[in-house]
């Protein structure tokens, strides 16, 4: 537990992270091919290319976070969000399977996932959260988590259900075990990040976190295909 003198100091630093992480929400409904997967009518070569994508990145997620809370064990600081970061990186094991076996079931090889381009937006993520990982302050990596945590229980079940509704990607409800796994989990996650960050009352900490979370908001978001274009290994 931290200091009681600072106990406002929880709820003021918390309203600015959900503020970036609505933020985030806001960015990504106003990408084309966002705004298709909330109304159901994303096409198969759109939705192929949000899929390879961020399994690009999330093949990444347990050793980003592991490292950082293993990291900041070594440090001697927070143990609690620590441990946090830790069970985070569990949580996440295997969830790029879930990728994969998604674009299997929309004709995509692993091979050919794994020979596609990743692109800008997905290297300046796992580059950035390497770095805070490894090199830079690690509770940084939470601020990045926090906001996609909190756009998936906003959107992932939505998506998930609008996309079968619709039906037109062939295969469909086959092929949206990521998005409706993470729908179904990560409303209960962010109230559990809501809990263990509110008593965090330092402010290097504090501005590590926004920050992430703010590259995150400009970087995410840019998953998407720009106007159509894409460059995902094709289903035949
Ligand atoms: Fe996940
Ligand atoms: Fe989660």
């Amino acid at each position: 537990m931290q200091t009681q003198t600072e106990h406002q100091a929880g709820p003021q630093w918390l309203a600015v992270l959900d503020e970036e992480a609505r933020g985030l929400v806001a960015a990504v409904d106003a990408r084309p091919d966002a705004s298709r997967l909330l109304d159901g009518t994303l096409d198969p070569e759109g939705y192929i290319h949000y899929l390879v994508q961020t399994y690009h990145y999330a093949r990444w997620s347990t050793p980003i976070l592991a490292e950082a809370g293993h990291r900041l064990n070594r440090l001697g600081r927070h143990p609690e969000l620590a441990a946090l970061l830790i069970q985070k990186g569990e949580e996440e094991r295997g969830h790029d399977r879930w990728l994969l076996s998604d674009l299997k079931n929309l004709g995509c090889s692993e091979q050919q996932v794994e020979a596609a381009a990743r692109s800008p937006a997905v290297e300046a993520y796992t580059g950035w959260n390497f770095f805070t990982s490894r090199s830079g302050v690690p509770t940084a990596v939470l601020g990045t988590a926090y906001v996609l945590e909190y756009l998936s229980q906003t959107r992932a079940g939505v998506w998930a259900e609008r996309l079968k509704a619709v039906g037109a990607i062939p295969n469909i409800h086959k092929a949206v075990t990521f998005l409706r796994s993470h729908g179904a989990l990560d409303g209960d996650h962010v109230a559990e990040m809501q809990r263990l960050l509110a008593p965090l009352t330092d402010p290097e900490d504090q501005e590590a976190i926004l920050f992430s979370a703010r590259v995150a908001r400009s970087v995410y978001p840019r998953i998407f295909r720009e106007d159509g274009a894409s460059s995902h290994p094709r289903a035949r």
